[in-house]
């Protein structure tokens, strides 16, 4: 297996509004869109969809989504082992997305909230057998330090995503990470420290790899992808595209890169592969409906960067 997922999924239920609705105010969605997403599960489309083996470690609940969730995965030949089942709802995020295509996120974890410490160490054989480790925040920090703790403890790469950003994350469990990469808004939370100009995301993303994390990169959307490590800075220019729906395009960028980082070990061509793949996905529609397949990406135009 190249890639081991521990983390969330979710049902997300989109609406496509002309204006977000204000307090108190019922308005109309000119359109609406059901499609499986969850950062984790996101993470692992992207990769799986470029090529990668991808083992999912995720819980489910007892529902109609939980039949959904399990098939999808199986439609993208994701390894589904451990999908575990819990009763009670499956987490599903309600998603608005206005007219300039910004979006705005609910999610209710449901049978996400537990996965436990317990759940990757019955997986240990399958997870072991990985060269990636990927994690986000949508499961409990408590699990996240588990993961983080299982890849340490078998020499195996872990890539934090931080997000949503949580302002308990412990930096002492971040500086035990390979790879983190969290978004401007996410990186300003977590270090009260402005992201506004790129040499001010450059400051911030510095104090956390100060504390020994060996690569630091920041995802800013269209302002494009800023990239620290001990070898110093470098800023990839974002792709300037036609964009439709953003949702899931950092988590597009996320499993594109950790495909792209397991089967050639260079840092620097997939955080440029993974810079045009959430460039297509933002072009396109909902969350992992808009992911490429290998073919669909190679055969899409690259856009200007
Ligand atoms: O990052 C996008 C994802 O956030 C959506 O798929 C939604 O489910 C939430 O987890
Ligand atoms: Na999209």
């Amino acid at each position: 297996m190249d890639i081991a997922v521990i983390g969330s999924n979710m049902v997300d239920l989109i609406s496509y509004l002309n204006r977000m609705p204000a307090e108190g105010e019922t308005v109309e969605a000119a359109e609406f869109q059901m499609g499986c997403g969850g950062k984790g599960a996101n993470q692992a489309v992207a990769a799986a969809r470029m090529g990668s083996s991808v083992l999912m470690v995720t819980r489910v609940g007892d529902d109609v989504f939980a039949q959904t969730t399990r098939a999808n995965f199986e439609a993208n030949g994701i390894d589904t082992t451990y999908v575990l089942s819990s009763p009670g709802p499956s987490g599903v995020a309600p998603i608005f997305v206005d007219e300039n295509s910004r979006n705005s996120i609910v999610i209710a974890k449901g049978a996400n909230a537990f996965l436990t410490p317990e759940d990757i160490e019955n997986a240990g054989t399958a997870i072991a057998a990985c060269s990636l480790i990927v994690l986000q925040l949508e499961v409990n920090l408590e699990t996240v330090y588990a993961a983080i703790d299982f890849g340490n403890r078998h020499g195996i790469p872990v890539l934090l995503n931080p997000a949503p950003a949580s302002a308990d994350l412990d930096f002492a469990q971040v500086a035990k990470c390979d790879y983190f990469v969290p978004n401007e808004t996410e990186l300003a939370l977590l270090t009260g420290m402005p992201v506004d100009t790129d040499d001010q995301v450059r400051a911030a993303a510095g104090t956390i790899l100060a504390k020994g994390v060996p690569n630091v990169i920041v995802t800013m959307g269209s302002r494009g992808v800023l990239w620290l490590s001990q070898d110093g800075a470098e800023l990839i220019q974002g792709h300037k595209v036609a964009a439709l729906d953003t949702t899931g395009a950092g988590d597009s960028f996320i499993g594109c890169f950790s495909h792209a980082l397991v089967k050639t070990g260079d840092v620097r061509g997939s955080l440029l592969l993974a810079n045009r793949y959430a460039a297509v996905s933002v072009t396109r529609r909902g969350t992992q409906t808009s992911y490429p397949t290998r073919a669909e990406f190679e055969a899409a135009p690259a856009g200007r960067s």
